[in-house]
């Protein structure tokens, strides 16, 4: 989708929440059977944070949106709407989004969750820069939040070491320049796949052929090499698919941010693309994978560094269980 909108949207103040204890490689290794080396190899990753019994979805999304809110300069009784991407929420009924607005003082603000797993947060901002450019809202908080290490069976080598927790957080607010907020779009899923990455509470959810499965119920199952596959595919599609629709060369982007699942991952479409390695923004080796969290994680440290430049495109891609991708040129 392209914008052609007559008013644009601009990203007012981010903000982002990561648990206090940090768990290395090293700390990994008297967990599981595995090593630093091979994490790092096969992963990018180095450290992971993760929540203890006080930090939950809820309260890592209330202190990432609480900083997005002072950044922006944006009263929280203000904002129409307020969106939070999540799969590991502590409660189905009611939102995550429910209890944060109510913490932030959102009390005015339409309230709801996005269950799409690590494309949660840009499915977000997708919308939420649709409704702002269509007139239907001016101001709209977008969270994105998970703590996926309570859903880790720490038996399982292959997950207990790619998941960390954290949020991040964006008020995205209308701007007079239409050139502004998205200018492109996509939102993808394939239902097909959602057995590659799923969470059963009991027997009744597990497929038939994954009766055999190990690992217990109650925990995180994931196929990764077909994730692996799928998602090297998908990403290198999503940035040209991007690039060809906005007319965009590889060097007008000032930066690509990828979710952060794997850094092969992300390497892979760098070298496929020609992508100048230095614009594609890797945190992954202090994260891990952090689901709905990762883009608006990035996001928030490019903002907070200074390195987000008015006026130049940024590309964001993300792919998660369901399975689902999406992709957005944003022009900050
Ligand atoms: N430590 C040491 N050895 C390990 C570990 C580990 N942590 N995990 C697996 N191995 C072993 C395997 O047992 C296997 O051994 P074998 O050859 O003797 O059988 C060998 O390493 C290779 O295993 P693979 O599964 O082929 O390893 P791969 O290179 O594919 O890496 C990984 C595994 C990291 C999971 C990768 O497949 C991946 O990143 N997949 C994508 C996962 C992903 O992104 N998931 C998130 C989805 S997004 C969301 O919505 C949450």
């Amino acid at each position: 989708m392209t914008a052609t909108f007559g008013r644009g949207v601009r990203i007012a103040g981010t903000g982002r929440a990561v648990p206090a204890q940090v768990l290395t490689n090293k700390d990994l290794e008297k967990l599981v059977d595995t090593s630093d080396e091979w994490i790092v190899q096969r992963t990018g990753i180095r450290a992971r944070h993760k929540a203890n019994e006080h930090e939950t979805v809820f309260s890592l999304g209330r202190d990432a949106l609480l900083q997005a809110l002072q950044a922006s300069g944006v009263n929280p009784a203000d904002l129409d709407m307020v969106i939070v991407a999540t799969v590991s929420g502590e409660m189905l009924c009611p939102s995550t989004a429910a209890r944060i607005s109510e913490a932030v003082g959102a009390d005015d603000a339409a309230v709801f969750d996005i269950a799409a797993a690590c494309s949660g947060f840009l499915y977000a901002l997708n919308m939420a820069d649709t409704m702002i450019r269509c007139g239907r809202a001016e101001r709209i908080a977008i969270v994105g939040v998970e703590v996926l290490t309570r859903l880790v069976d720490w038996d399982d080598r292959t997950v207990s070491i790619i998941f960390g927790d954290g949020a991040g957080a964006a008020v995205v607010v209308a701007d007079p320049d239409p050139s502004r907020g998205c200018i492109h779009q996509t939102m993808h899923g394939d239902g097909r796949m959602w057995r590659t990455l799923y969470h059963p509470r009991n027997e009744r959810e597990v497929p038939p052929a994954d009766a055999a499965n190990p690992i217990r119920l109650g925990h995180l199952r994931m196929h990764g090499r077909e994730i692996y596959k799928f998602a090297v595919t998908r990403f290198q599609e999503a940035i040209k698919d991007a690039l060809d629709r906005t007319g965009l060369g590889v060097d007008d982007v000032q930066h690509y941010i990828c979710h952060q699942s794997n850094q092969r991952i992300i390497e892979s479409a760098v070298e496929k693309l020609s992508l100048p390695p230095e614009r594609v923004y890797v945190n992954i080796d202090r994260y891990g994978n952090t689901s709905a969290a990762s883009i608006p994680i990035c996001l928030d440290e490019l903002c907070r560094a200074g390195r987000i430049e008015p006026g130049k495109p940024i590309i964001l891609v993300a792919f998660g269980a369901g399975v689902t991708w999406a992709s957005c040129v944003w022009n900050a």
